[in-house]
């Protein structure tokens, strides 16, 4: 049995790789893996090929950058071509890119069974990209691997029959927990002169909050007063970098003494910065459920979360991009009143093996 892995974006890869390894285990299932090249930079995809030693792609489809709708199409146009001759028996996608939508469609039109990996994530906000990928996904999918109880619920509550929903867990966590060890045994610390709990790690590329500018700015301006107390380190996204030069705020940036930008990393130094980190912000999906796996108190620059899990029970919380609260809350963490709590339920580092075994099965030819 074919079954066609889709990676294009970042975040993809580190689901992707547990996905494949635990296919790996079954002689009969035939991976085709296929990187749409949303994303081409060495830093934002080769990267993690090399750290998780994940395959080089039978197909690469290079569609690179482009509008929403010119991206989307190119992915569809190309991979259509791809699968029409090599039929695969089943197309899996995983998370909310635009690949994964993309790629879901062109199956779908096509009759071949989809499998959805962190299905039933939601936002309820639709200005979201990401949340319009997941609910359509969700919606032509075969294969529902829902991630929660909660997003079991949503998938549920869009009408979707129970026999198509999976409850298996994070694959997200997979790969957390199987590289756990090498996290605080990379340099990068020593490297950017930083002592563990001595900083905040930063992301920040959610289009709402980088391509206006008064909300950048906003941001920015929270950036500033916190890092007069805390250093505070960000691994820029090439969208944040561009918005920055486009919008002016270079030296604002630069101005900020104790702000240390580098390049997007590697998933291992990445990791190495977060578990050695006093707190985290973020506008990313993925971190939040990693700070609440790892216990760190994590403030997220959203009005909402896909992931609720994580302010019930984890150690996030909703700040939004108001610049007040965002150094009220960080002010609070440095004064010991940071959230602790942590969640487990299916985050055991199998959740690939249940999805594979769910496909074996199900997929399997039938002998009377
Ligand atoms: C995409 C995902 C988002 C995910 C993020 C992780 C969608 C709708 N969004 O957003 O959910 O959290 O990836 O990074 O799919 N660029 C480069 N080099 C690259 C890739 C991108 O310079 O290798 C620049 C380009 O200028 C591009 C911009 O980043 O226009 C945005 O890339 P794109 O893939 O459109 O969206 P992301 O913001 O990365």
């Amino acid at each position: 049995m074919k079954i066609a892995c889709i990676a294009g974006a970042r975040p993809n890869f580190m689901k992707i790789a547990p996905i494949f390894e635990a296919i790996g285990k079954y002689p009969n299932l035939k991976p085709i893996l296929v990187h749409t090249g949303q994303h081409y930079d060495y830093e934002m995809s080769q990267i993690f090929f090399d750290e998780f030693g994940i395959p080089k792609p039978d197909f690469h489809l290079g569609v690179g950058s482009g509008s929403h709708a010119v991206q989307t199409a190119k992915i569809m146009m190309a991979f259509e071509e791809t699968v029409i001759p090599h039929k695969p028996d089943l197309i899996l996608v995983v998370g909310d890119v635009n690949s994964t939508l993309a790629c879901a469609l062109v199956g779908a039109k096509l009759c071949i069974p989809i499998a959805h990996v962190e299905a039933g994530v939601r936002s309820h906000d639709k200005t979201m990209p990401e949340e319009i990928n997941r609910i359509l996904t969700d919606a032509i999918s075969d294969y529902l691997f829902a991630t929660s109880e909660n997003a079991k619920l949503n998938l549920q509550t869009e009408g979707i029959p129970n026999d198509r929903i999976y409850l298996v867990g994070d694959v997200m966590i997979d790969t957390l927990l199987k590289n756990k060890e090498k996290f605080s045994s990379t340099n990068i610390l020593d490297h950017l002169g930083l002592e563990k709990s001595s900083y905040a790690l930063m992301t920040l590329h959610r289009a709402s909050n980088v391509d206006i500018m008064s909300n950048l700015t906003r941001i920015l301006d929270a950036i500033d007063t916190i890092q007069q107390r805390i250093k505070i380190v960000l691994p820029l996204h090439p969208r944040t970098r561009s918005r920055i030069k486009e919008f002016g705020l270079e030296d604002k940036v630069r101005n900020m003494e104790d702000m240390i930008i580098t390049e997007p990393l590697g998933y291992i130094e990445f990791m190495g910065l977060m578990i050695g980190a006093k707190f985290v912000l973020t506008d990313s999906g993925s971190m939040q459920i990693e700070t609440t796996v790892l216990n760190i108190p994590c403030l997220t620059l959203r009005e909402n979360t896909e992931r609720p899990e994580t302010i019930i029970e984890g150690t996030n919380e909703l700040v939004g991009i108001d610049t007040e609260l965002i150094v009220e809350k960080s002010m609070d963490i440095l004064d010991g009143k940071g959230k602790s709590g942590t969640y487990s339920k299916l985050l055991d580092g199998h959740a690939s093996e249940r999805i594979v075994s769910v496909i074996n099965e199900k997929m399997r030819p039938k002998s009377n």
